[in-house]
């Protein structure tokens, strides 16, 4: 018997319009390459896990690992969004224990803020330096099965497209990777990859390993109002037949050991180790790894300011090599804040360049005017993970990539800043913001 998921996609959601809420347009039903049964299906299983299970023990140990990478003391401010932060860290892990058969896999988009859609209010599963632009997917792997991936592409397609093969899904180590620049899409925007345990060079091939866990796929949106992500599907082509689907005991075993490991992985290590370790207000120097969720065609920097309202944070960014990078910030847990309301990023297609190629961005609590001004939401503390990504998987001169920051005055700002500096007008500020909006909404309605 074969299990296929890919002919779902045909069927428009309409089939069942009566779980469809309001927040998400009629128009959008059976378009939204995100807004699929199994994303249903699997966000709908996903808060009934949630709601059912505390994972007491282990919230409290995530809790306490992020509070000693942060350090102590900790500032009320901080300390207000710690629980938020651990209950979202806590939904990713039952959202990646509840796709995780291998056998029956699922396309399921992960690691983004709350929302409404299919009459299901869906918290929040942010983690360890979500990015705004970048849709995250999940399939569960078995080298024991092969699998065969379909997309679709629109247009152009994302300004960054990855499909990492992964053997652990909370470290996300790296053990195959196929880039949008090997990928190989036809004229009508299709393409199909194939996962499976042969070695061979047939393009679109990821080869399996027995270590394989999970395909992490990443489509970073670089112009919010016009590029969509890929539709994707996932079949199983062996014979997956008499196998048992997992059963709820595991899937919350495993939501438990996901936020076990993520306490380490994205507490002590992304948190702690990469984050906190460097001096307030610096970044780090950017660096590309196959460890600890990094995408290994991307070089990052980590860092966590502390600014008062007469001061802004000021960061010159070299793209080098790059075809995509951002500039985020996150609050002083690693999540982002209201990243469709609020300017707390800019990428490549969003931020406008220097005379010489480079970018100024300001980072401060109130707005400066000028047009790259990164929001800290009102927020005196923070975090960010500068990514430059497209870079060669091996490349260990990173590429040209570079970062330059520095703390000054607001009342100097002008003088510190390029003369290009290109400044906005309050109205300018609001048509920037509204675009934004206008761009992040699309998500539940593409
Ligand atoms: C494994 O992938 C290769 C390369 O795409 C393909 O030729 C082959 O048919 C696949 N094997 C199975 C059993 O799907
Ligand atoms: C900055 O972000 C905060 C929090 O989301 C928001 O309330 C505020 O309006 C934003 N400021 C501007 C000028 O966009
Ligand atoms: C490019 O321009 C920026 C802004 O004026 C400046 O800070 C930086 O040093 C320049 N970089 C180079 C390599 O000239």
């Amino acid at each position: 018997m074969k299990v296929s998921n890919s002919q779902r996609w045909v069927i428009p959601l309409a089939i069942s319009a009566f779980h469809i809420s309001s927040t998400l347009a009629a128009s959008s039903v059976g378009t939204n390459p995100l807004a699929t049964e199994d994303q249903r299906d699997l966000d709908a299983l996903a808060i009934d896990i949630y709601n059912s299970n505390d994972f007491p023990i282990v919230k409290a140990a995530a809790r306490s690992a992020y509070q000693t990478a942060h350090g102590f003391p900790i500032s009320s401010e901080a300390l207000a969004g710690l629980d938020a932060a651990i209950e979202e860290l806590t939904f990713s892990a039952v959202q990646k224990a509840v796709n995780s058969d291998p056998y029956y896999p699922k396309v399921y988009w992960v690691d983004a803020g709350p929302r409404t859609w299919f009459d299901l209010d869906v918290p929040g599963g942010r983690y360890s330096y979500d990015n705004p632009d970048c849709i995250y997917r999940t399939i569960p792997i078995s080298s024991d099965v092969d699998y065969v991936v379909t997309g679709h592409r629109y247009g152009d397609g994302p300004t960054d497209t990855s499909f990492s093969l992964i053997s652990n899904v909370n470290s996300q180590n790296t053990i195959a990777y196929l880039g949008n620049a090997d990928l190989v899409v036809t004229s009508d925007g299709s393409y199909t990859i194939t996962i499976n345990s042969t070695s061979t060079s047939a393009p679109n091939h990821i080869q399996s390993k027995s270590s394989a866990k999970q395909l992490l796929i990443r489509n970073n949106i670089g112009d919010w109002n016009v590029e969509k992500p890929d539709r994707i599907s996932v079949a199983a082509v062996s014979d997956v037949a008499g196998r048992k689907p997992i059963t709820t005991d595991t899937i919350v075993a495993s939501a438990r050991a996901n936020l076990a490991e993520s306490t380490v992985t994205y507490g002590i290590g992304a948190l702690g180790l990469k984050t906190y370790i460097n001096n307030v207000n610096t970044l780090s120097e950017p660096s590309q790894s196959s460890t600890l969720g990094t995408l290994t065609s991307q070089a990052s920097s980590f860092g966590h300011f502390k600014l008062s309202e007469e001061e802004a944070l000021v960061a010159t960014i070299t793209p080098g090599a790059a075809t995509y990078w951002v500039f985020p910030v996150t609050d002083p847990w690693s999540v982002t804040v209201d990243p469709g309301s609020s300017q707390i990023s800019l990428n490549s297609k969003q931020a406008v360049a220097n005379t010489n190629g480079t970018y100024t961005f300001v980072v401060s609590i109130t707005d400066p005017g000028v047009y790259n001004w990164i929001n800290t939401t009102g927020r005196h503390e923070g975090t960010t993970m500068v990514r430059w990504q497209g870079l060669l998987t091996a490349s260990s001169d990173n590429s040209g990539v570079g970062i330059y920051v520095q703390v000054v005055p607001i009342s100097v700002l002008n003088a510190v800043l390029p003369s290009e500096t290109r400044y906005v007008t309050a109205k300018e500020r609001a048509a920037q913001l509204a675009e934004r909006s206008q761009g992040y909404s699309r998500r539940l309605n593409y």
